[in-house]
């Protein structure tokens, strides 16, 4: 027998390319499945072209971004086809909640995909990997407990730069009658503090310096702390906050049914929690709000509202909005403007109502024309910009502590985040990238602020030494 050729273990480098859909959870699973392949020998790359693996992360949430995965993955046909031609192979993957929800489809319609892989299943993509190339055929792994897929995933994480999702909790049980979340994502399950806090310390030890907690209905975390006990994200955050280098924490979507005192005064106690909150509301309507099985009313939200204003009064705003609901009135609509002129929003999101299969509303009789849709999202996003101006304007000649996170557009320059999430650009900040200075904001631009460094930085210091 003769004896292995040397380094024969390390494998060939291969390349992946992993396209991310939708929400924050999804870009969080990408990073970890381009994790839990790198032992494998894959290394991200930008680009479908020269893959030995293409990942879709998939969104669910609305047809578009469906319909936008079958054109996607058209595409991804003929490149596997020119590769083949070369003597090449390239894997076809399809993940996240389009595979959820519609994974043995993907795999009639289409025959270049080699493995679906729903959002709870991904921690198992090195063995169907591995099925594959034993011959196995093509492979569809839909399975639901989360809890498996945190247990079994790798413990190095690698962030790029300074800013780093975590995701503490997934799923729903709120069943809004619009959304697929519930069936795709499954039931509320929190992961335990412990590894949380693990993850958490990671990343800081790797540089990260502001963590943003994630889940579907991430206040509603109820998940076992050290004492064995359920803890509530207010307790998390507190936990968390005080880690050696986490200098600022935020978390994303709450449920307004979620939001509870003790959070609210975390808003209150906590410095290292970003003074943004998004909460969605969907809509200003009572009636239509009902109809979304929401479990709020309009008054409920604005209390809240009015609530953590008390707690941190320079908090900013931020929400969802469908319009075009089925049976969505004239005044059902008016109602939403006028919530929205009474909160007055740093930034929301709004889109039409999509029917998507499988869920109550869409078997609801009143569906509404595209025009009319679009007529109110129009109105909408009209007045949420001019929100969203005004308060970017307010910003002029203030001064923030801003985590640097890139390098800007031009050279020298850097851009990172104000405590508003606002993108801030600074000219000669490029060796500053991963640490948090003050600036002040010496002009507004339409999607980002420009600013200067002051120092010394009192502000950004005082955080840093937590
Ligand atoms: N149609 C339009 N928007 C939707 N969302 C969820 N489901 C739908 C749907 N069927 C929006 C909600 C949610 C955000 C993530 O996506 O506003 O908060
Ligand atoms: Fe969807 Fe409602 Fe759950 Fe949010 S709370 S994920 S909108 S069902």
């Amino acid at each position: 027998m003769s004896s292995p050729a040397p380094f024969a273990h390390i494998a060939r480098m291969k390349k992946l390319y992993i396209k991310t859909y939708g929400c924050q959870m999804n870009v969080y699973d990408s990073a970890r499945m381009a994790d839990l392949l790198a032992p494998l020998g894959y290394r991200p790359v930008d680009d479908a072209d020269g893959a030995d693996m293409v990942i879709l992360n998939t969104c669910h949430i609305r047809e578009k971004a469906t319909e936008k995965v079958y054109s996607d993955l058209g595409k991804l046909k003929r490149t596997k086809a020119a590769r083949a031609e070369e003597g090449q192979t390239m894997l076809v993957a399809v993940a996240g909640c389009v595979a959820q929800a519609e994974g043995a489809e993907i795999m009639s319609r289409q025959p270049a995909v080699d493995l679906v892989v729903g959002p709870q299943s991904y921690h198992r993509l090195p063995e169907m990997i591995a099925r594959i190339a034993r011959g196995a055929g093509h492979v569809l792994e839909t399975d639901f407990p989360a809890e498996d897929k945190f247990d079994h995933l790798p413990e190095e994480h690698a962030p790029c730069g300074p800013a780093a999702f975590l995701t503490i909790q997934e799923g729903c049980d709120k069943f809004c009658t619009f959304c697929v979340v519930p069936y795709t994502r499954g039931a509320e399950f929190s992961r335990p503090v412990i590894q949380i806090e693990n993850e958490a310390r990671k990343l800081t030890d790797q540089g990260v310096r502001e963590i943003t907690l994630l889940g579907q209905n991430v206040n509603a975390y109820r998940g076992t702390g050290p004492d064995g006990s359920p803890w509530n994200l207010a307790q998390l955050i507190r936990h968390l906050a005080g880690i050696k280098g986490v200098v600022r924490l935020r978390y994303t979507t709450s449920h307004p049914r979620d939001m509870d005192e003790s959070l609210m005064l975390a808003h209150r106690d906590v410095k290292t929690l970003m003074p943004y909150l998004h909460l969605p509301v969907q809509s200003g309507s009572d009636r239509i709000l009902k109809a979304m099985n929401r479990g709020h009313t309009r008054d409920d939200y604005l209390r809240l509202i009015e609530r953590i204003r008390e707690m941190r009064p320079d908090i900013a705003l931020s929400s969802d909005f469908i319009v075009g609901f089925p049976g969505e009135s004239d005044a059902d609509f008016e109602s939403t403007m006028e919530l929205v002129r009474a909160v007055g929003y740093a930034g929301a999101f709004s889109f039409k109502y999509s029917a998507r299969p499988g869920t109550p509303a869409a078997a609801a009789a009143k569906q509404l024309p595209d025009s009319l849709k679009n007529e109110r999202l129009q109105a909408l996003q009209a007045l949420l910009t001019e929100q969203q101006a005004a308060f970017n304007q307010n910003c002029a000649e203030q001064t923030f502590p801003v985590l640097f996170e890139k390098p800007g557009k031009k050279l020298g320059q850097a851009v990172g985040r104000s405590p508003y999430l606002q993108p801030v650009h600074v000219d000669g900040a490029a060796p500053l990238i991963g640490a948090m200075r003050d600036v002040k904001i010496a002009a507004v631009l339409p999607n980002s602020l420009r600013g200067v460094l002051l120092s010394p930085a009192p502000l950004a210091e005082k955080a840093l030494a937590n």
